[in-house]
């Protein structure tokens, strides 16, 4: 069985989903930069082992990385799942875990990467919006994208509105994106493309709300 580490900063509820979900594979551990991160109560409450790695315990990113890294190996981590992890990874550790670290993004990536998604949705008028699932590469919010979930902007969204609902996206696409890995539905070939029931994937498989 697949092992997955979690990565997390604050609330954690993809976390919450994943374990919910009950994937195929197991969760051995979460990881938090932030000691009062909520994610970690809710690890503890299932029962799954925490560390709490700080990073301002640690004089820059790669010796940060370079210790998140060995905390993974200490639980024979299969598969790395950011889920809210709010620290950008140095590109080593990022290339040591290619093809073994998932992100969620709160936009129909290529579009809108970075923060604030939901704002400058709203202020260039899009009539889409939605969340990827995506594996991890050196560039920010750039690898290869693995499933997209879509929802219609409404004219009374917020971004407060459109958080709430695009969380709601989050926690059924997440889990299920995590159960096709472990069961090698899907699969990341070392040349970087990735197969979806052995067929290679053109674009994110996408769902949508309507
Ligand atoms: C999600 O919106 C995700 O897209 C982004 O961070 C948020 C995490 O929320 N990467 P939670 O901590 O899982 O509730």
């Amino acid at each position: 069985m697949m092992k997955i580490a979690v990565l997390v900063s604050g609330n954690g509820s993809n976390l919450q989903a994943i374990i919910d979900a009950k994937v195929s594979g197991q969760i051995v551990g979460v990881i938090s930069n932030k000691a009062d991160a909520f994610a970690l109560q809710r690890a503890e409450q299932a029962g799954i082992a925490t560390a709490v790695i700080e990073h301002k315990d640690y004089p820059d990113r790669v010796s940060f990385d370079a210790v998140m890294h060995q905390k993974l190996l200490d639980w024979e981590v299969d598969l790395v799942i950011l889920a809210g992890f709010m620290r950008i990874l140095s590109p080593i550790f990022v290339n040591r875990w290619q093809g073994k670290m998932l992100n969620i993004h709160p936009s129909l990536l290529p579009n809108y990467k970075g923060m604030h998604t939901h704002q400058r949705v709203l202020n260039s008028g899009e009539v889409f919006h939605g969340c990827t699932v995506h594996f991890v590469t050196a560039e920010l919010d750039a690898g290869p994208a693995l499933a997209q979930s879509v929802l219609k902007v409404a004219q009374h969204d917020t971004a407060q509105s459109l958080a709430e609902r695009i969380h709601q996206l989050e926690h059924f696409i997440y889990p299920l994106v995590v159960d096709w890995l472990c069961q090698g539905t899907l699969q990341y070939q070392t040349d970087g493309h990735v197969t979806f029931r052995g067929q290679a994937l053109q674009r994110p498989i996408q769902f949508s709300q309507f």
